[in-house]
């Protein structure tokens, strides 16, 4: 969702936040803003529509220099983008600004209260109340954290928001409420930073420290004070983070999604490492598992939640846990989980699955299994991230700072995982064969390289992309392990390239969507060779028999396929449970490099975000 970023220090604050901004928009493109403190110890706000770029031309040569101030990059929620709604808001007299993100829920009433005294409102958003309150505070008396904490307690609804005032120039107040937008600072030698997530920080800090909901930062140079809820100082010392800035960086690529997709070997290699062990065989989780053997034995099912790309990752982990741990396991859209009452008890494992961890609808599915006091485990690609925080136990995936909006890398890496995880879990169950470890861990050691040589498959999927750019509607169909990468497949393909795009069960394609076949509808197809390759190949010759034009993804040596698909594009050969990760790679070139032919906006898709935070 939205992007947030402040500094307090000695250096120019102004370049700082533009920097900050710059990693951050992602989050959210519809416009932004800062506020920063003039020489006069003046507010000085500026705010524009569109991408970043237009907020720095416009403000280059007449920024002040100023050593403290916020910046904003914004996803619409309330008031549509417009320079009205941007943010920072300031109060009317433009003794307070603030930036947030998250959604206030009672911000009507609120608002209605201060217009029956005659108060003036600037903008459609919910924000603007944060202000006006803030203000209302400080004018009683109160000092800037504390007028912050009487804000939080009169707002319903989970968000973040960092705070400057001119009573005290050179200080920020940050606090985060409920569950949804995270907060991270940063802690430097006589400057600190606050951002809405680690990308922002880690050139300026690795020195981090992440708000928990009900929590205040007072941020002054010299240093930050957490106090709770109460107004409890909170000792917490700051996590050395691991992250190497660079890997934030585009490098060579022309996007960042096309890094993050050429990572893939890497980040399956860093997501194995110290997990995967040949000697004797065996999978450990490194991170500690919070299931002891015991507890694993007692377990009775599986419930997996996560969203978008991290659901369907969840859907392979389905297949593993049932397969190696033979406990039941069943997915569950998280923004759904809380609506049927779920039947949950200590006996259900609850696996979570987030690039983020900071997603509200997994939070809250999580809440909800913590409520029920079931063990939890979460598989997340962000240390310190909310969703590690309420899980009991991590699987962290390890797949570095993930930029691009499309995930690609953290599905690769969440499978990983995931498959760790079972194959963990299926020993202490004593339900896991050791020659079908053995042989998974075999596999998987050579995951890294085949993963390379399905990148190589890149100019291959440009030449795909070039014939099929100008299709508006695709299929795509998987059976099994391939059921779930289907749905991935398409989902890239509309993210991307703004091209509708159903994924299906292969099995399914019968019962309705063969309606829509002909020649204008282009379906892809994964056939690689495993025990529903025979299957796929009837779904193939269905639609071919009504014209539609067909590109199959098959096992390299395969050519059973070859004159009845319209493009035959081989996969390299990989045996064994992971295999679904490596039929991911041609699909996410398919998606980007169509995109490219469109000219779409690859990075940074039109209407979405990094990490959604509201419901
Ligand atoms: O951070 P999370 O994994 O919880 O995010 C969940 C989804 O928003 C995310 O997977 C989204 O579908 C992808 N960015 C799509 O590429």
């Amino acid at each position: 969702m939205c992007g947030i970023i402040g500094y307090s220090g000695e250096r120019p604050a102004g370049p700082i936040l533009l920097e900050g901004l710059g990693r951050l928009e992602y989050r959210g493109y519809d416009s932004a803003g800062i506020a920063l403190f003039d020489e006069q110890h003046r507010l000085y706000c500026a705010r524009a529509t569109g991408k970043l770029e237009q907020l720095t031309s416009r403000i280059e040569g007449v920024l002040p220099p100023a050593v403290a101030g916020i910046g904003h990059t914004r996803w619409a929620t309330h008031g549509r983008p417009s320079e009205a709604n941007a943010h920072p808001h300031l109060d009317p007299t433009g003794r307070v600004a603030v930036v947030h993100n998250g959604i206030i829920e009672n911000f009507a009433a609120l608002r209605e209260r201060f217009t029956a005294r005659g108060a003036s409102f600037a903008s459609e958003t919910d924000t603007e109340v944060l202000a006006h309150l803030v203000a209302e505070a400080l004018d009683e008396g109160a000092d800037l954290a504390e007028a912050l904490r009487v804000t939080l307690a009169e707002t319903e609804g989970a968000y973040s928001v960092v705070v400057i005032a001119t009573d005290d120039p050179g200080r920020l107040v940050a606090a985060r409420a409920g569950n949804a937008g995270g907060l991270v600072i940063g802690h430097g030698e006589g400057e600190q930073f606050v951002a809405s997530d680690l990308a922002a920080l880690l050139p300026y800090s690795r020195r981090v420290t992440f708000l928990n909901p009900g929590e205040i930062a007072d941020i002054r140079r010299e240093g930050v004070t957490l106090t709770d809820a109460d107004g409890a100082v909170v000792e917490r010392a700051p996590q050395l983070q691991p992250y190497d800035p660079v890997a934030a960086v585009k490098g060579r690529y022309r996007h960042f999604m096309l890094k993050e997709i050429h990572e893939q070997p890497d980040v399956a290699l860093d997501t194995m490492r110290g997990r995967y062990l040949q000697d004797p065989p065996r999978v450990e989780l490194d991170d500690g598992s919070p299931i002891a053997a015991a507890q694993a034995r007692e377990l009775q099912r599986a419930v997996l939640v996560g969203m978008g790309t991290s659901q369907y990752a969840a859907m392979i982990g389905r297949h593993y846990i049932e397969r190696f741990a033979r406990l039941p396991a069943e997915v569950d859209n998280a923004s759904e989980f809380g609506y049927r009452r779920p039947v949950l008890d200590p006996r259900t494992l609850v696996v979570s699955v987030a690039q983020s961890g900071e997603t509200v609808d997994t939070l809250l599915a999580m809440e909800e299994a913590r409520r029920e006091g079931c063990p939890q485990l979460t598989v997340c690609n962000t240390p310190g991230s909310q969703a590690t925080r309420i899980a009991d136990g991590v699987i962290h995936t390890r797949a570095g700072p993930e930029i691009a909006v499309a995930s690609t890398k953290t599905m690769t890496a969440s499978v990983i995982a995931l498959h760790a995880m079972a194959l963990h879990l299926g020993r202490l169950r004593g339900s896991l064969d050791p020659e079908v470890e053995c042989a998974e861990i075999e596999a998987a050691m050579r995951l890294p390289a085949v993963l390379g040589e399905a990148l190589l498959l890149e100019e291959r999927m440009a030449a795909v992309a070039r014939r099929y750019a100008q299709f508006e509607d695709f299929l795509f169909l998987g059976r099994g392990l391939s059921y779930p990468v289907a749905l991935e497949g398409a989902l890239k393909l509309k993210e991307v390239s703004y091209i509708h795009a159903e994924g299906y069960a292969a099995g399914e394609m019968k019962h309705g969507p063969i309606a829509l076949i002909d020649e204008r509808l282009a379906t892809l197809a994964i056939a690689t060779r495993d025990e529903v390759r025979d299957k796929m190949r009837s779904n193939i010759e269905q639609v071919k028999a009504r014209r539609g034009p067909v590109i199959a993804l098959v096992s390299e040596g395969d050519d059973s396929l070859d004159g009845i698909a319209d493009e035959v594009i081989a996969v390299p050969a990989f045996e064994g449970a992971l295999a679904p990760v490596v039929a991911l790679v041609p699909l996410q070139l398919l998606a980007y490099h169509i995109a490219l032919e469109r000219g779409a906006d690859i990075d940074q898709p039109r209407n979405l975000a990094k990490t959604v935070t509201v419901e």
